[in-house]
């Protein structure tokens, strides 16, 4: 195997998952629609969402904390928090405020938008920025990826077609330096071509009386930002782009390495839970045995866009010592990344 002059990699993970749960029953009643067609389209049983005094704040700084508790890192130990959301539509951004909430004093802290891969470009450019410190200026230090959505905030609860996928949650993880395992690549990607097939509605001005309720007053009236979807069409792009940053992670981790890495090393993918369905074609697509490809979170939590990726590793945390898995996100943008890694031996 291939060794790195440094080791980055996950210390701890941490998540947080509202208790409040929104069956397919609870759904039956308030749009037409079926506990069997959810199933089946979208493999999807339940969903968690935000109750009274949550909210992505301080569902961000519960995950935060967890996976600072798992990785024995006090907080005055970060030096960078970096949280992907796509539903903190107001200032400051939630990274300085999970960082205030915290009690980290120093050091920097941001907010990235892209879609459910947000977390994946947390990481991408924790690494980048610790990789280039460490080489350059010998500096090792620790940092916070935190990805979040409270989508119930911005769904559409009369759409049948989009209510369905969709749940609130935060998932995180303190990286830094590490013994074993790590960090061996990460790779991101956009096609703003594709915007209109995925977005939310635009507006202008947060109302003052109640920010999480994401209302906004125009001077013609209030509008709800509320997320606009064309499934058929997103479906096709988001398989195809899963299984190209795959294999684009795996190439790119042999040209800096010189190893001749293939998919039959891949032991586990933990891909964005989007709904069962695509999980399924990725693997089918790249002929991973499902066994392979981590599926049961979309069952209980349904598609919590940024979140999903960390809450998946609360699942698997001690599984399979040394194994090589990737985590592959797509969403709105159309943005979509992969990380290649290794699991602590
Ligand atoms: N319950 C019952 N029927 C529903 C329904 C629901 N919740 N939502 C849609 N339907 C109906 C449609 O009205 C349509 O009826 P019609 O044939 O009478 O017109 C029928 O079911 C088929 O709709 P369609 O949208 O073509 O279904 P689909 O097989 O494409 O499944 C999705 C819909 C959204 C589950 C699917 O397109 C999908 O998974 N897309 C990707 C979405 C996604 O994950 N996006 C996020 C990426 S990060």
């Amino acid at each position: 195997m291939q060794s790195y002059p440094i080791q980055i990699g996950y210390l701890g993970v941490g998540r947080y998952l509202p208790p409040n749960i929104l069956t397919n029953a609870h759904l039956e009643r308030m749009v037409e629609t079926s506990d069997e067609w959810i199933v089946q389209r979208t493999g999807i049983h339940e969903r968690r969402i935000m109750g009274e005094g949550e909210s992505v704040l301080s569902m961000a700084t519960a995950a935060a904390r967890e996976a600072l508790d798992r990785a024995g890192i006090s907080a005055n130990q970060i030096t960078d928090v970096r949280v992907g959301v796509n539903t903190h539509l107001r200032w400051p951004s939630l990274a300085t405020m999970v960082q205030n909430e915290l009690g980290i004093d120093d050091g920097t802290a941001s907010d990235i938008s892209a879609g459910c891969s947000a977390y994946i470009f947390c990481v991408d450019s924790i690494y980048q920025k610790m990789m280039t410190e460490w080489l350059l200026e010998g500096k090792k230090s620790y940092a916070l990826a935190i990805g979040v959505d409270g989508l119930s905030l911005i769904t559409d609860w009369t759409d049948r077609q989009t209510c369905v996928l969709f749940g609130d949650g935060a998932g995180a993880a303190v990286i830094g330096p590490v013994e074993s395992g790590g960090i061996l690549a990460t790779t991101t990607r956009a096609q703003g071509k594709y915007g209109d097939l995925l977005y939310l509605t635009p507006y202008i001005k947060p109302s003052l009386d109640d920010p999480e309720k994401m209302t906004f007053h125009t001077r013609t009236g209030t509008i709800e930002p509320l997320i606009y979807m064309e499934g058929r069409k997103v479906f096709p792009v988001a398989v195809r782009s899963m299984m190209a940053e795959i294999k684009t992670v795996i190439e790119k981790h042999n040209r800096i390495s010189g190893e001749s890495l293939t998919l039959d090393d891949i032991e586990y993918v933990i891909p964005h839970q989007a709904n069962h369905r695509i999980v399924s074609a990725v693997a089918e697509g790249l002929k991973l045995p499902l066994e392979q490809v981590y599926s049961e979170g979309v069952v209980k939590y349904g598609n919590n866009s940024a979140a999903s990726i960390p809450i998946g590793y609360v699942e698997n945390i001690g599984k399979r010592p040394g194994a090589l898995e990737v985590d592959v996100a797509f969403g709105a943008g159309f943005a979509s990344g992969a990380i290649l890694r290794r699991n602590p031996s």
